[in-house]
């Protein structure tokens, strides 16, 4: 009945009822311990601790009923530093000042205000401030300026800024429908960003239980709040939306640099159901001349769906076939979800119940839910010992040299109403017992943590890949996301624009939706569109659903055959630039993959941009996104770009109207910018022969790119073995001086030879090179120059 008008019979009408809300009433007293930065308040209803965590990061953590614990969930990765704070009392106000950001407590409400060292207002508690309802819940209210705009909440359907949105965190398995009003996703980050007039700050809600977000339901106040537990929130200060994203990486970790393996393209299918099928696809890549990385196993590989086995029918040598591939280049990756089947004669589930190692209820029995292999039993990711147990396992694919895994249903998905475990289970969490519905958005986040060091210790020093679809805050540390069944709608091409982003925004920058749409059919037009987006997206994997019309890129003809080939080229083409961007995402935490808004946070035309995006600071891509339509709407910021493809200057600032053949994607590149690019290859164990770095140069302007390589395997890197160098381009009265900084020469890279473009420069171009004059330059045509030169010169 539920989903006829018979919702809205008008005498169905709800009362709506508001749930007694109490605030903290008054300040009674405090105590400061300067040395931990922290200041600890009694109040009429509850209790507030504030620790400063750095100067410009504060936590607050409000309890109801006791002094709040300081112990943090496991997303938090950073202990408070010593900052000096100073503490000033005034009859009406309370103040703690750190160099950076000053938080004034008015006594009679609680209620906090935060202000930058200039007396600018970053962001206070609305009249209500915080504290609890009826239901218990605890819930914080802030102001809302008429100019804020919010971004990040991790994996959310609908547009870029979330004004306008109520959002709710609860790690769910959404098969259909992905659209607007879907709120839970899979993954759970209850951390935002604030943009009001260039400025930013950013706020992280460490509560892995249920939480809400409501950018919705008042015109001047926001609130986030939480089912169960203290509200435990830290407030980054900024100033800018970089600022933001660093202060929460700080907190939370940024993601290691990933296997480059891992950024080439992949190709899924659920599921490639034998080893003569898989072997068939990869032949028919390498025959047509296609790229490929990695090859997925979805749930078929397997014995009855229990993991960490192989159906030896339809894999008969799975080692021999996971080394066959990987000598062409491509890597497996086999699906490993939670559920154990219950099953007294297999292994996993004997190990899982002998050792303690599954969820239990207070009572002592293991809570079974129904997956794929039927009833099964789910591990305790929430003890240290259990995480042990689950990543050791995994030697049974990592010795077969496997490197990469998906987890999947690790929400965790059980296919019961609920769709998730029973919320009373009790978990062992490290000798601190909690319920599920206290803990559980964060179950998919261990399970990853759980799998990712596993397979680290097994890997002798190479990087385990791992794709997750569950998560909570601090995913970016052991895993890549995607987002899920999606279908082969062109509204959710569209919908997985912002969803990228914001999972950008919220410190997770190696994401990716299916391409070609999961569920549904896709159609040639749809999956050419796709690929040309998924070129740039950080994640970059074709997966579709059992039953549904095959998209391998060939599955739709040649024309789109052709195009979809030149696009997953392309991307290999744009890996030397786009590793560069992971290896600084991995330092600073900002996304590859970017809103314009971060860039350009004063202006109004970015502020929900939803329809293209950024790659770095440079380069715009503004995919199509509708059937039979070969034109867009661009829109470029202030500067002068570059049209990518035709040369064609553009002025910023203003909207375009682009021509868009079935084969552009277009894109833009801004004038000064300076692009490293590879050759096309078959797949990124093949060694790059030539490095290309394009500039675009800007008359009369300053210019320059760190360029960054290292062997794309190992974590030597961490040791400093990585090659770095800093071009710079000046350009004065016609005349360009280009030199080379070598930053880092700890790693050699494969090609020995760089060709440098010069874009929109004129023949008579004088062009010295580290100083020195360079007279045998080529002009090729085009308004372009070609320059080799040496790696030793750099
Ligand atoms: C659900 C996942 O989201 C999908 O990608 C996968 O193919 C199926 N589970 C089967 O494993």
């Amino acid at each position: 009945m539920n989903d006829t008008s018979f919702m809205i019979l008008p005498d169905k009408e709800k009362e709506q009822k508001t749930l007694n809300y109490r605030n903290l009433g008054s300040l009674l007293s405090y105590t400061s311990d300067e040395k931990e930065n922290l200041l600890e308040i009694k109040c009429e209803n509850g209790y507030v601790s504030v620790i400063f965590y750095r100067e410009d990061i504060v936590r607050i953590i409000m309890n109801p009923k006791k002094v709040p614990s300081k112990k943090t969930s496991l997303a938090v990765v950073k202990e408070p530093e010593n900052v000096l704070v100073e503490i000033e009392e005034s009859p009406e106000l309370l103040k703690a000042s750190s160099r950076k950001l000053t938080l004034v407590i008015n006594k009679s409400t609680v209620n906090v205000s935060i202000y930058d060292p200039k007396g600018r207002l970053i962001v206070s508690d609305s009249d209500n401030g915080m504290g609890t309802n009826e239901k218990q819940e605890v819930i914080c209210y802030k102001r809302m300026d008429k100019d804020d705009h919010y971004y990040g909440f991790g994996e959310k359907t609908s547009f870029l800024d979330k004004r306008g949105e109520r959002m709710t965190m609860w790690n769910t398995d959404v098969y259909a429908p992905h659209n607007p009003e879907i709120d839970s996703l899979y993954q759970s980050i209850p951390y935002f960003m604030t943009i009001r007039q260039g400025y930013a700050y950013g706020i992280f809600l460490d509560n892995p239980s249920k939480t809400v977000f409501d950018m919705k339901s008042s015109m001047d106040t926001y609130s986030f709040s939480a089912e169960t537990g203290p509200l435990d929130y830290y407030v980054f200060a900024g100033p800018t939306p970089k600022n933001v994203l660093e202060q929460y990486t700080t907190i939370t970790g940024k993601m290691p640099i990933p296997p480059k393996w891992a950024l080439g393209y992949h190709q899924s299918r659920y599921s490639y159901k034998s080893e003569a099928e898989v072997r068939e696809l990869v032949k028919t890549f390498k025959e047509k001349n296609i790229p490929l990385d990695a090859v997925y196993l979805d749930i078929h590989y397997m014995d009855g769906y229990r993991v960490f086995t192989f159906d030896e029918n339809k894999f008969p040598n799975p080692k021999k076939l996971i080394q066959d591939l990987k000598d062409e280049g491509v890597h497996v990756v086999p699906i490993v979800d939670p559920g154990v089947k219950e099953d007294p004669e297999y292994f996993a589930y004997q190990e899982g119940v002998n050792g303690n190692h599954f969820c239990e209820y207070l009572e002592g029995n293991i809570y079974y839910g129904n997956v794929w292999p039927g009833n099964s039993a789910f591990p305790d990711f929430t003890n240290n010992e259990v995480r042990k147990w689950w990543g050791d396992k995994h030697e049974y694919y990592t010795k077969m040299g496997i490197e990469g895994v998906w987890n999947d249903m690790n929400e965790p998905a059980v296919f019961n109403e609920t769709k998730t475990m029973d919320l009373k289970v009790m978990h062992k969490n490290d000798g601190d017992p909690k319920t599920h519905r206290e803990l559980h958005n964060l179950y998919g986040f261990l399970m990853g943590e759980a799998t990712y060091e596993g397979m680290k210790a097994q890997l002798d020093g190479k990087r385990p890949f791992l794709l997750t679809r569950a998560g909570y805050a601090g995913v970016q540390r052991y895993a890549s996301v995607w987002t899920g069944d999606n279908r082969s709608f062109w509204e959710h091409l569209q919908m997985a624009i912002p969803m990228c982003l914001n999972l950008g925004v919220s410190g997770v920058p190696f994401c990716g939706p299916d391409v070609g749409g999961f569920a549904h059919d896709s159609n040639g037009q749809l999956l050419t569109r796709w690929t040309q987006f998924g070129t740039f997206t950080p994640y970059f994997r074709n997966h579709s659903v059992l039953e549904s019309i095959r998209q391998e890129p060939w599955s739709f003809g040649e024309e789109y055959e052709q195009v979809i080939k030149k696009y997953i080229q392309e991307r290999y083409v744009w890996l030397p630039y786009l590793y560069t961007l992971f290896r600084e995402a991995s330092v600073t935490g900002l996304p590859v993959m970017r809103p314009l808004v971060l860039e350009y946070p004063l202006d109004k035309h970015t502020f929900n941009l939803s329809d293209q995006f950024m790659i770095g600071t440079d380069v715009i891509v503004a995919p199509i996104l509708k059937p039979d339509t070969y034109h867009r709407v661009v829109y470029l910021p202030e500067g002068t770009w570059v049209n990518y493809w035709t040369e064609e200057k553009l002025t910023g600032g203003k909207h375009h109207l682009i021509e868009a053949a079935l084969d552009i994607l277009p894109i833009f590149v801004k004038e000064g910018a300076i692009i490293t690019q590879g050759t096309v290859k078959s797949s990124t164990e093949t060694k790059e022969s030539e490095l290309s770095i394009h500039i675009y140069p800007k008359e009369n302007g300053e210019s320059s790119f760190t360029y960054y390589e290292d062997d794309g395997s190992t974590f030597a890197y961490e040791d400093g073995a990585y090659f770095e160098v800093k071009i710079q381009v000046k350009m004065e009265n016609n005349r360009l001086n280009l030199s080379f900084h070598n930053l880092s020469d700890q790693y050699q890279p494969d090609w020995d030879k760089a060709v440098v473009t010069l874009h929109k420069v004129r023949e008579d171009l004088k062009i010295a090179v580290n100083g020195k004059e360079q007279l045998n330059v080529e002009f090729t045509g085009e308004n372009k120059i070609t320059l080799p030169i040496k790696i030793q010169d750099l």
